[in-house]
């Protein structure tokens, strides 16, 4: 048994090779299981997961509900070709459009958060019959050709460019920046609300709202990437409704379906009447294994989860001030709900390593200096309190 056990470890990690030229790993441990907030591996060694799998697992692992509807769907249809009727995907469609405000009548399914950004991009210049489309520096809005192109960081485009042409990125929350940058040819200014991947930077309400009344002066569609922010993650359904806006078009995936992969685009019926027969498609986008997972989860974030969300996010907020607020190393606490971002005075993936070697908790980093928590929404009290405690006890003393 145990001679098996090290001959899988050896031929995952040797798999895992193949791989790591791609995307660095967190040294040697293999991930078998989770149940709730926690990664087990393959030691047994369990792990308190303040990322939720790069915020995908809102309900933590094996909810009973999601994996209930997933292994009834299996067993049932696992796929169904888009150009017939399924009840699945009828069913999951209509109780998604019934979370999104009134104004989002339309959606398309695809399988990630890039590819709803495609979808956005695609949208959107069909929409409106022009090319252009302004982005913010700090952005990251996926690794997809198009996705890259509005994505900010030049370490993930240049070895790719020439990308997209006629996108333009300008300073976030800088509405003289923006003015200067939308024109006649802009097709959609892309945001996200809170830049997550960028260091956990909030939009002002006063830009938010000045960004909208642009789009419609100048003709621009609003297009919000709501892919780490939406179902909950602010302690709203989608963190654009903390500013009241009313995007044209809005990216979703991680937690759609519950950590199942999915990405949708949801938009106006305006924008659905520019759209020609064949405009876009995905084999795989909207298969009913995904449709049953995400009606099971956006049944769960409307059983009162988004609220319990919400104030989970308060608790850990405050906790964490109150342990590291006013320690040197700390230069912000920032976010909202459960997408927070402690910003340090130095870098901060020592400090994740740190965390998950000494004490068993999963953070991930958000540009260099900014350790970002994003737990699934069923963290309880007490497991807040074990990460903050494990936190404090990270990061230097010292004020
Ligand atoms: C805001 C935002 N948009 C888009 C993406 C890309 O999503 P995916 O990795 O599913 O393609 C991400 C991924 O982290 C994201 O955070």
């Amino acid at each position: 048994m145990t001679q098996n056990l090290t001959d899988t470890h050896a031929a995952v990690r040797s798999t895992q090779a193949f791989e790591s030229g791609v995307v660095p790993r967190r040294g040697d441990t293999v991930m078998v299981r989770g149940e709730g907030c926690w990664m087990i591996d393959s030691e047994g060694k369990r792990y308190l997961d303040m990322t939720s799998s790069q915020g995908v697992a809102m309900l933590g692992y094996g909810h009973p509900v999601l994996t209930a509807a997933i292994q009834e769907q299996a067993g049932r249809m696992h796929a169904c070709p888009n150009f017939f009727h399924n009840d699945t995907r009828a069913e999951f469609l209509s109780r998604l459009i019934s979370v999104t405000p009134e104004h989002l009548t339309r959606a398309f399914l695809g399988n990630s958060g890039a590819e709803a950004i495609e979808g956005a991009i695609k949208f959107a210049r069909l929409a409106t019959g022009r090319t252009g489309i302004v982005a913010a520096r700090n952005s990251f809005h996926g690794r997809t050709v198009g996705a890259l192109s509005i994505t900010w960081n030049p370490r993930y485009r240049r070895k790719f460019e020439p990308l997209m042409p006629g996108v333009s990125h300008v300073h976030f929350n800088n509405i003289d920046q923006l003015e200067e940058a939308v024109g006649d040819g802009t097709a959609a200014v892309v945001l996200e609300v809170i830049q997550a991947e960028g260091g956990v930077h909030e939009g002002s309400a006063d830009y938010l709202a000045s960004v909208q009344q642009l789009c419609h002066e100048r003709g621009a569609l609003l297009v919000i990437d709501e892919v780490q922010t939406g179902f909950g993650r602010t302690g709203r359904w989608f963190g654009f409704q903390h500013f009241d806006l009313e995007p044209d078009i809005v990216a979703l995936a991680k937690g759609l379906g519950g950590g199942f992969p999915m990405g949708a685009v949801v938009y106006t019926e305006q924008i659905q009447e520019s759209l020609f027969s064949g405009a876009h498609g995905s084999t795989f986008g909207g298969n009913p294994l995904a449709c049953a997972a995400g009606t099971a989860a956006l049944g769960v974030y409307e059983d009162g989860l988004i609220e319990q969300a919400d104030k989970a996010g308060r608790r850990l907020r405050e906790a964490l001030e109150a342990a590291i607020g006013v320690r040197r190393v700390v230069r912000e606490i920032r976010g909202k709900g459960l997408l927070i971002g402690i910003d340090l005075r130095t870098k901060a993936v020592p400090f994740l390593k740190t965390l998950m070697e000494e004490h068993n908790v999963l953070a991930l980093p958000a540009g260099s200096t900014v350790l970002r928590l994003l737990p699934p929404l069923t963290i309880s009290d007490g497991e807040i309190d074990m990460a903050v405690e494990a936190i404090a006890a990270t990061l230097p003393e010292g004020s």
